[in-house]
């Protein structure tokens, strides 16, 4: 069965071929990091113009990469949230008239779906139940896993997302978007243990988060850092880049072990954009050794928004027969428990 995967959710248009649900046949990424960057962040208004532009040619490409055509075809999936609401527009909408023109069965997909999946287009796939901590510049949140349809959300962010305060925080040290990646290049030359920025564990059994503070002490650090000749020769820009990287880390690492310890399951997956970060594998990786715990992550093309989670998932969901009506609209917000248990 060939799936054709569409996201538009954020800045990336993405379009993927799929087929049986795991073998990717093409995985196309247009990304709008250099539009974007000058910001500091995503414009909305300006990804969803960059959309219009990119996405016909963005499906072409995944097709003549996965060299098919659209009459190939046996579904369509497409991300009808949760994102910026311009942005999801162009993807539903070219999906509907691509399904509607060919009659092609269309099914909508929750995007959290997607990043939860993502583990399942790799060769090395962990068992049924296990904790996925989704963590991108959208979402943090953890689940408990029980099958394909079957998520359990058990903690998410009060307030940023991690990735959003990794963005954010590059902003506040000039270093450009997207702040992930620049963060953790230059944490590398950093000192992570130089500065103390507090972590919010929001109590003993929470497994919700919140990185809002660490934001502000970061910012307000950073202002007295500038104004303080002496502060700026003994502390450099890279210790703040690896202190700040370490609090986020130490947080993200102690909720999922919380959860897994919670839910008595031994296996845990990561996925998302920060899910590229090195740190966080190779933390991760060292405790789930230590503790004989699972413990898996996509590749990092998977990590990111991508068209491929979102064909895997409407594999899933069009094997069971589902599928959506064309008046489907999109969705800014789309908590998973609104999601119909495939
Ligand atoms: O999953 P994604 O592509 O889009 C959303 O759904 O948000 O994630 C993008 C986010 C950005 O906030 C970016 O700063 C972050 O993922 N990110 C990273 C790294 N690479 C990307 N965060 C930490 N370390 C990285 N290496
Ligand atoms: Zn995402």
């Amino acid at each position: 069965m060939i799936i054709l995967g569409i996201d538009t959710s954020c800045d990336d248009t993405s379009a993927a071929v799929v087929a049986d649900g795991h073998r990717v046949l093409s995985n196309v990424v247009n990304s709008q990091i250099s539009l974007h960057h000058p910001y500091g962040g995503v414009v909305p208004e300006l990804a969803s113009r960059e959309h219009i532009r990119n996405i016909v040619s963005v499906v072409k490409e995944a097709l003549s990469r996965a060299k098919l055509e659209v009459k190939d075809l046996d579904g369509i999936a497409v991300t009808v949230g949760p994102g910026l609401i311009g942005s999801l527009l162009v993807g539903l909408y070219y999906a509907k008239a691509l399904a509607y023109v060919n009659g092609i069965p269309l099914v909508a997909i929750n995007h959290h779906e997607g990043h939860i999946l993502s583990i399942f287009l790799e060769d090395d796939v962990p068992p049924f139940p296990f904790v996925a901590l989704t963590v991108s510049g959208g979402h943090t949140s953890l689940y408990y896993v029980k099958g394909f349809g079957k998520y359990t959300l058990m903690g998410q962010t009060l307030d940023d997302a991690a990735g959003e305060a990794f963005d954010k925080v590059a902003k506040i040290l000039g270093l450009g978007y997207p702040g992930g990646v620049v963060i953790e290049k230059l944490a590398r030359s950093g000192q992570k243990d130089r500065i103390n920025f507090p972590r919010a564990y929001l109590g003993p059994d929470s497994l919700d988060f919140s990185f809002s503070g660490l934001k502000t002490a970061v910012s307000l650090y950073v202002k007295r850092w500038h104004q303080n000749k002496e502060k700026r020769a003994s502390v450099q820009l890279a210790d703040i880049a690896a202190s700040f990287q370490e609090a986020v880390i130490d947080v993200l690492v102690k909720k999922i072990m919380k959860a897994r310890e919670m839910s008595g399951v031994d296996s845990m997956v990561i996925a998302g954009g920060v899910a590229c970060n090195h740190v966080l594998r190779e933390r991760l990786k060292d405790i789930a050794s230590e503790n004989g715990i699972l413990f898996s992550y996509p590749r990092s093309e998977y990590c990111t928004d991508n068209g491929a989670m979102i064909a895997l998932a409407g594999y899933h969901r069009i094997i069971k027969g589902e599928q959506a009506d064309l008046s489907i609209d999109a969705r800014s917000r789309f908590p998973i428990q609104d999601l119909a248990p495939s």
